[in-house]
């Protein structure tokens, strides 16, 4: 397990050992692993730079989910492909589960995340390894930012996604893509196919800020920004400009899609071994929006 300590790899650990699966988490440090999920995971050390930790973490393993960091060296990420690569060919796995982290679908108008996925997705299916590519669309839980909480909560207004108000996507919760990757480890064939994801219930963004306003307290209403101005501020925010560039051009792309180009059809292999998926309306129910805000 590759991203065990973060916002994706998390819950995948979480749902497997609540079905009593013997999981490895592969970390860079280790300490993390403790106060995420006690003793219950075997560690493994290693750096996605590191071939030789790569090896040793991936011997002995069966299944494998793995996705790339946040593309903060580019120079990095095709050396932690190769390596994963690399030391995963010589596992033989029985199935390794690749997620783009984002949305790649073949209408998607190319440009540097695209094509970043395109190739990675490419690369994990020629390997030699029987391999499922996974490509969830926007985490809901972009929504619970701090300071987009803070501003729907003081001003009413949601600024986020920033894609025109009559564009409908399809979002993806984080523990619904757990559900889907894990089923991706075992389903029956699938085995060199790329799937988009996604949790039900694509709504435009007035869908979402009405949604939104229940559980706020207040009227909510939908005010994007432009993918600029968006890639800008998360630039600044993130001291990385070449990475908000990227983050613009991502939703620019979106935006570029046909109507319904972001609204994504549930796989029905996939679906029918996950537990039940969360619809967009209940995921906002669920949120305890008031204490984010605290
Ligand atoms: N679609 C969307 O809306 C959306 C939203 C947010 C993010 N993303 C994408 O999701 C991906 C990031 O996933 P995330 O949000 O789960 O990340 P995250 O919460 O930031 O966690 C990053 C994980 O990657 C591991 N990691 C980072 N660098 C590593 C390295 N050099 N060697 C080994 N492990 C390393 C970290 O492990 P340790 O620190 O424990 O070593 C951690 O578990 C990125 O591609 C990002 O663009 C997409």
């Amino acid at each position: 397990m590759f991203g065990a300590t973060g916002a994706q790899g998390g819950p995948v650990v979480r749902q497997l050992l609540a079905r009593g699966v013997e999981v490895r988490a592969v970390t860079r440090d280790p300490r993390k692993l403790d106060s995420l999920f006690g003793g219950g995971v075997e560690r493994a050390t290693a750096d996605l730079g590191d071939l030789a930790a790569l090896r040793t973490a991936f011997r002995g393993v069966d299944t494998a989910f793995f996705h790339l960091p946040i593309p903060r060296d580019l120079v990095a990420v095709p050396v932690h492909l190769a390596n994963v690569l690399e030391a995963a060919g010589q596992a033989e796995l029985s199935r390794l589960v690749f997620t783009t982290s984002g949305i790649s679908t073949e209408q998607m108008p190319s440009n540097g995340f695209v094509q970043a996925s395109r190739a990675a997705a490419a690369a994990v299916l020629a390997s030699g390894i029987p391999a499922v590519v996974l490509r969830p669309t926007i985490y809901l839980e972009n929504l619970l930012a701090p300071h987009l909480v803070a501003e729907m909560s003081e001003s009413g207004v949601l600024r986020y996604p920033p894609v025109n108000p009559k564009r409908r996507l399809s979002w993806t919760a984080l523990e619904d893509q757990a559900a889907l990757a894990i089923a991706a480890m075992t389903a029956d064939g699938i085995v060199g196919r790329a799937i988009d994801i996604a949790s039900p219930e694509a709504l435009t963004g007035n869908e979402l800020a009405a949604r939104l306003s229940v559980y706020l307290g207040r009227e909510v209403r939908f005010a994007p920004q432009t993918p600029l101005r968006f890639g800008e501020e998360f630039g600044r925010a993130y001291d990385n400009l070449a990475l908000g560039r990227g983050i613009a051009e991502l939703y620019e792309a979106i935006d570029q899609l046909p109507p319904d180009g972001a609204v994504i059809a549930p796989d029905p292999i996939l679906t029918a071994l996950a537990s039940e998926l969360t619809p967009v309306s209940q995921w906002i129910a669920k949120q305890r929006w008031v204490s984010v805000v605290a």
